[in-house]
């Protein structure tokens, strides 16, 4: 079984290129089969999700090549099917986005339930209510969704809950349905504003995304396009906690400082020193840290997304600091793990209690989804012995060559293969 080994109480000291954001780019590779055009995308990155995804396209028939880095072309022009297959859709999260575009593509798409994660439930209730609005009948039928529609019609949607996926699905299935729509209450992340933009790089008409109300006027056919994803804000993110954690400095660069408003004000707010450049932001964790109150909410609050990361962070900040999910039910699965490591960690609904400014000390760590692996990674370069974390899959799906990056930093990550399951596990 793969593995992450960490060497504790390390320092990060270095300088790491923030790759493209997996968020856009697994809304914007499904979306290119709204065309019947060849699309360029560039600033991909070499994560699992991505490379699912193209397994994906291929099978639905696609001509997919790679050019040289990070770039992909994909002609969509012979694809003819509306059922990608579930054995590479099953486990597969971001799948979902599949249902607006062919919806879109062919008015009709067939698709096994989207999987939970270890996040908590994850329903797609908003997302059917959006198709169903613009005229689609939906049925849940043994595990597999099944949704068709004569003809798709705009509508004035107004979402119960600000939802990402439900937000960027809408989209994908409005652009080609006849007439507009409006999406109210829509979510304002900026990796829905990067697949609006390659919506209408392809010919869509698509204004307000990044506002709350998004307006579409379908149009009969989308062309050819060039599209380059955004930097990944959250991937930024990580690695600013991660050199505030070990009290290092880092030169973290490719980003799109805006982006990362909500992170920068509240690492300031801990103490973190940051020098904020126009495509990169300095990070100098040589201070004290001071415990804070954090809230997670929908972009642009803090991220959910980095709420692990900064966990890690608080329990080095002397004192009592407040940390509160308020985007996910179930997003504090990685509590239980840090604390065999020592940390001092009370969990009261929403809001995890963090007694900051004691030592971690290492222990055989699983990871369960993607940014609390990340975040054990964190915790390892600062506890005090080696740690071993195991679940290195969920950690591959959102970043790229993990080790590599953190070795780009200064620090001593390693990918080992280990034998045995710990004890007890
Ligand atoms: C996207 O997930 C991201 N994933 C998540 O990133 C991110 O944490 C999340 O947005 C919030 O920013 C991708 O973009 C692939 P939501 P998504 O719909 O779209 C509830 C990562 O680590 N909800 O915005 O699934 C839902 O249960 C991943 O990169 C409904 O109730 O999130 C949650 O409580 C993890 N009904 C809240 O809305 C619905 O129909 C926000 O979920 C849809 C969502």
């Amino acid at each position: 079984m793969e593995c992450l080994l960490t060497k504790g109480k390390q320092r990060i000291k270095g300088e790491v290129r923030v790759n493209g954001a997996k968020n856009a780019a697994v809304a914007i590779l499904p979306a290119s089969l709204l065309t019947e055009g060849a699309v360029r995308i560039d600033n991909l990155p070499k994560i699992t999700d991505i490379g699912r995804l193209v397994e994906i396209l291929k099978a639905l028939g696609a001509k997919v090549t790679f050019s040289e880095g990070r770039c992909i072309y994909i002609d969509s022009s012979d694809v003819h099917t509306f059922s990608p297959p579930p054995s590479l859709v099953n486990t597969f999260r971001a799948s979902y986005y599949l249902m607006g575009v062919l919806l879109g593509r062919f008015g009709k798409v067939e698709i096994p339930m989207p999987g939970g994660c270890d996040l908590g439930p994850r329903p797609i209730d908003q997302h059917i209510k959006g198709f169903t609005a613009l005229g689609a009948q939906v049925e849940l039928e043994q595990g597999l969704v099944k949704i068709k529609a004569k003809k798709l019609r705009g509508a004035h949607i107004y979402l119960d809950v600000v939802s990402v996926g439900a937000t960027i699905n809408i989209m994908l299935a409005a652009v080609k349905a006849e007439g507009k729509t409006v999406i109210e209450n829509a979510a304002k992340e900026p990796e829905i504003v990067d697949v609006a933009n390659f919506l209408n790089a392809m010919g869509a008409h698509v204004v307000g995304a990044g506002t709350d109300v998004i307006k579409i006027q379908g149009v009969s056919e989308l062309g050819q396009a060039e599209h380059t994803v955004i930097p990944d804000r959250i991937e930024a993110g990580t690695f600013m906690i991660a050199a505030a954690a070990t009290r290092g400095e880092a030169l973290v660069t490719d980003i799109i400082p805006k982006h990362l408003d909500p992170v920068i004000a509240k690492l300031r707010e801990v103490g973190v020193q940051l020098e904020v450049g126009p495509d990169w932001v300095k990070v100098n964790g040589n201070s004290e840290l001071c415990p804070v109150d954090v809230k997670t909410f929908p972009y642009p609050g803090f991220p959910t997304d980095l709420q692990a990361p900064m966990m890690v962070l608080l329990t080095q900040a002397p004192g009592i600091s407040f940390l509160t999910e308020n985007v996910f039910e179930g997003r504090f699965r990685h509590v239980d793990e840090l604390k065999k490591m020592g940390a001092r960690i009370k969990l009261g609904g929403r809001t995890a209690i963090i007694e900051g400014g004691h030592e971690l000390i290492s222990a055989p760590l699983r990871a369960m989804d993607l940014r609390g692996g990340a975040a054990f990674i964190i915790a390892g370069l600062i506890s005090h012995g080696e740690t071993i974390i195991t679940g290195v899959e969920h950690i591959d799906r959102g970043y790229e060559q993990i080790e590599e990056r953190f070795q780009q930093l200064g620090v001593s990550v390693e990918r080992r293969i280990i034998s045995k399951v710990f004890p007890g596990k």
